[in-house]
């Protein structure tokens, strides 16, 4: 059977300035790099230089939608100093973007920070929401009339928890009952001590809440200079289901509150739409044996139903940011995308309201914590001499993309 996506539907793949860019070196995550606390980035893809190669493979790949995020530390290396040479580079990127009839969606923030914003504290200090609103500010001002999307910034749930909960990500502050309850990989080997009492806990709180201002007063200001621009935030989705235990479910309900339903309640009123990131699928009290990706997530693609699902009572247009698994061999890359999409198919079916599909990632990257090994991309990429091959599951999805549909 042929399942239809709506006209106008739009198909692509995301990326990350830091991920995939290369020579980034003013931000929190060089420095934990020059400090051995994470892997090295160096020059990554080298996107930076190769963008119009990568959005051709995009374009012939059947892609109509290209998500990327610009770099705070590259347009703001200094409190309150804008560098138009950034602003110009990105303009010759959205420009390619457009000459190619890939439709770009911005991320204003990507989880890396420009030293300066972390060394006076980051989104722990009281005006981190004012610092982070007036650099969207500048940057939709710069750039509003090739780009009619922005997402203010990507998963602040997972920037806190990595970031305060587990130690494993800047700035590396550690809760000790965190282990408890951890159930992903964001990079284990490189976890901090963990720090007595409830101090990063509360942080962790803090954080999530000047993040939410944040946020919402990005989303003021960007409506004074560029009102007719969409604006979302990009939320990341852990489906937490439970068996028939009302234990579990009640402890399910309680993760999915913490995870999803704070946040959104503190934001969705300052969106214009909202996008998903959708990895993780899990069960309290599940018994079942999962099919691994290879981050060790279970394998459930067909869940992001149940993520797209969770968004829907915010009454906002959705579209997926972001989902995808890293799979050296692409022996299991089809399979997952054709699920996930069909998902996808089932939830506008069912009146949810989705607008895009965008894959994580369109090249192997930088996958944070956990270096380089990790390969997410629809296109491979050799890190050594820069060569992009297009993986065979990259083909099953330009036919997705080309027919705007999906066949059982
Ligand atoms: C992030 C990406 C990351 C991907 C895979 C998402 O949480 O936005 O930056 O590479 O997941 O872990």
């Amino acid at each position: 059977m042929k399942q239809t996506f709506p006209d106008g539907f739009y198909w692509g793949a995301a990326t990350a300035s830091y991920q995939v860019e290369g020579g980034i070196e003013n931000t929190d995550w060089a420095e934990a790099a020059r400090e051995g606390r994470v892997p090295e980035c160096g020059i990554a893809c080298d996107h930076y230089h190769h963008y119009q190669e990568d959005f051709a493979l995009a374009e012939s790949l059947g892609h109509t939608a290209h998500r990327f995020s610009v770099e705070w530390a590259r347009i703001e290396p200094r409190e309150g100093e804008f560098d138009p040479a950034a602003i110009e580079h990105y303009r010759q990127v959205l420009t390619e973007l457009r000459s190619r009839n890939l439709r770009p969606f911005i991320t204003l923030w990507h989880f890396t920070l420009p030293d300066w914003f972390a060394k006076r504290g980051g989104f722990e200090c009281t005006d981190a929401p004012q610092l982070f609103a007036r650099y969207c500010a500048y940057v939709v001002g710069e750039l509003h009339d090739l780009c009619e999307e922005f997402s203010t910034m990507n998963e602040p749930n997972v920037f806190a928890s990595n970031g305060w909960l587990r130690g494993t990500w800047p700035p590396f502050k550690r809760f000790t009952l965190t282990d408890r309850v951890s159930i992903t990989n964001s990079g284990r080997q490189y976890e901090a001590a963990p720090e007595r009492g409830l101090r990063p806990l509360l942080l962790y709180f803090r954080v999530l809440r000047h993040l939410a201002q944040a946020h919402n007063e990005a989303y003021r200001v960007i409506k004074v200079v560029a009102p007719a621009v969409s604006v979302s935030v990009v939320k990341h989705v852990i489906v937490f289901d439970a068996n028939w235990n009302p234990f579990n479910k009640i402890k399910a309900w309680i993760a999915n509150y913490y995870w999803t339903k704070k946040f959104m309640q503190r934001t969705y009123r300052s969106c214009d739409s909202i996008g998903l990131n959708y990895y993780f699928y899990t069960q309290f009290g599940d018994k079942r044996t999962w099919k691994k990706t290879d981050m060790d997530w279970n394998f459930a693609p067909g869940h992001i139903y149940d993520a797209l699902r969770m968004l829907q009572p915010y009454g906002k247009p959705l579209f997926v940011s972001e989902a995808g698994l890293a799979d050296a061999d692409d022996s299991d890359r089809a399979e997952y995308i054709t699920a996930q999409v069909k998902a996808v198919h089932q939830a506008i079916a069912d009146g949810i309201e989705v607008q895009g599909h965008m894959y994580w990632s369109l090249l192997d990257n930088y996958e944070w914590a956990l270096g380089f090994d990790k390969r997410f991309g629809l296109i491979a990429v050799d890190f050594q001499t820069q060569k992009r091959t297009v993986r065979p599951s990259a083909y099953v999805y330009k036919k997705i993309c080309e027919s705007n549909a999906v066949v059982e």
